[in-house]
């Protein structure tokens, strides 16, 4: 914190306010505004968020110009080629990376939460049979505070701990559920034998009835795309995280809200909206069409997998996933799928057009996770469901920072009222 200030001065009353200048750990100055109401009687108007920092957090670091992403300090590219989604989850939540017996223990610990009580398995039942995963997911993390009242009390930093990890381990059983009953097959117990996503692939994909083995390439690209997803600081899921749990609501509660903003097609809804801009496109002759109307202002189609609002120059967790993308396109790809042949296509040209380049819009991440999620079998209503289960160490270890921070308050932003003045009730025969 610096003891610089800022002065802002009403050209209509002549008045001059003095506000605290404070700068982030990279130096990047912000003005402190928190007494400006209270003290002075002006409200800032930030609609979407572009200009305010919400909170301090230690956890992830993103300068969007120079298309740096990092967690703790350690360098995303470091992290996707070096670690695994679990090492990830221990630097994310705990703030230094473990050393061989810490891992070991965590990731044993997290193996061994990762079943469900049986009367929750029963909850899905009450779900109509073509419910869209990600609605089945938001209801099902939300009832978890129905089952674990012994980890609910915020203020109990065991509690805490507690529910983070049951939620970390948790999440690929509930969303393998998901997936199982949206196509009316048994769901498939955990097995602590395996890793994280390979569990999350048995879960998914495997039967009673036949042997299942879990293929390298594709537990693989999945623990990458998941230590890419992890945590992304302030976007619209974590915001709303950390905002629910500024009232103190349990964990539980706070993860199935995050999830609901998860789920739109700006965030990360993107994945499946990219399927299905692909399969509406159709054929590589149409990109021409759907480019000039991602280009015409009075048309609300957009490329999906496109643009980013911190971003501007490059997502640098798509240049890693694209690699990747295209290891797994050899390996599982069905080479007379149309699909992949057209994606490509709207990359390239999208990359060389001048209108994508001014406006700074490259593809981002879920513009190639969408299409490995593709080739590795996953249905398209499971992809964001894939980002949330992702994310849930992000949601986590940001509400935890948020909770331990010393004089944590409600979440509550002000308006701009542009409604009718006061005016009297008027009955309803007189109207
Ligand atoms: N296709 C066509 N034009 C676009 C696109 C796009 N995908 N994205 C932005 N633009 C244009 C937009 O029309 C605007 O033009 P103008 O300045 O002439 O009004 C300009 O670029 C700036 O866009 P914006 O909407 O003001 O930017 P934003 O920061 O509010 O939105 C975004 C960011 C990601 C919501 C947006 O780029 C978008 O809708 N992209 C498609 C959805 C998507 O892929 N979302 C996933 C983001 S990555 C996963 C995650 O972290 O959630």
């Amino acid at each position: 914190m610096g003891n610089k200030t800022f002065t802002i001065t009403d050209n209509e009353t002549g008045k001059r306010i003095e506000l605290p200048a404070l700068k982030d750990g990279q130096g990047i100055p912000a003005i402190d505004i928190s007494t400006l109401y209270r003290d002075h009687g002006y409200l800032t108007f930030d609609p979407g968020f572009q200009s305010t920092a919400s909170c301090r957090s230690g956890i992830t670091f993103i300068d969007g110009d120079k298309g740096i992403l990092r967690y703790r300090g350690y360098p995303i590219e470091q992290l996707a080629e070096s670690s695994s989604f679990l090492e990830v989850s221990y630097l994310l939540m705990n703030g230094e990376l473990p050393g061989k017996e810490k891992l070991d223990d965590f990731v044993s610990m997290i193996s061994r939460h990762t079943m469900l009580k049986e009367s929750l398995r029963t909850f899905y039942k009450g779900f109509y049979h073509d419910a869209h995963p990600m609605a089945s997911m938001v209801g099902v993390v939300g009832s978890l505070s129905a089952f674990y009242h012994d980890s609910t009390d915020v203020h109990d930093p065991r509690h805490r701990v507690i529910a983070a990890h049951r939620m970390l381990a948790k999440m690929p059983t509930i969303a393998a559920a998901c997936y199982k009953y949206s196509i009316g097959e048994p769901f498939i117990y955990p097995k602590n034998s395996l890793s994280y996503c390979g569990n999350l692939l048995h879960m998914m994909f495997s039967v009673p009835s036949e042997d299942y083995v879990v293929d390298p390439v594709a537990e693989k690209a999945l623990d990458m795309i998941f230590i890419l997803h992890a945590d992304h600081e302030q976007n619209a899921s974590t915001a709303t995280v950390r905002l629910s749990g500024s009232s103190g609501s349990n964990p539980f509660a706070c993860i199935s809200s995050g999830i609901t903003a998860l789920w739109g097609p700006a965030h990360g809804g993107a994945n499946e909206a990219v399927l299905h801009m692909l399969n509406e496109i159709g054929d590589t002759s149409n990109i021409a069409k759907y480019i000039a109307k991602a280009k015409d202002k009075d048309d609300p189609f957009r490329l999906m997998g496109f643009g980013h609002r911190v971003y501007k120059n490059h997502d640098p967790r798509a240049t890693i996933i694209r690699k990747m993308c295209y290891e797994v396109l050899e390996k599982f790809g069905d080479p007379n799928d149309p699909m992949f042949e057209l994606a490509m296509g709207l990359e390239e040209i999208a990359l060389k057009d001048d209108y994508f380049i001014e406006k700074k819009l490259y593809p981002n991440v879920d513009f190639y996770s969408g299409i490995i999620y593709k080739a590795l079998g996953i249905p398209t209503n499971m992809f964001t469901v894939m980002f949330a289960v992702a994310r849930t160490v992000g949601w986590v270890s940001q509400w935890m920072e948020m909770i331990s921070e010393p004089g944590q308050r409600i979440g509550r932003p002000r308006q701009m009222y542009v409604g009718k003045d006061v005016r009297d009730y008027v009955p309803v025969e007189k109207r």
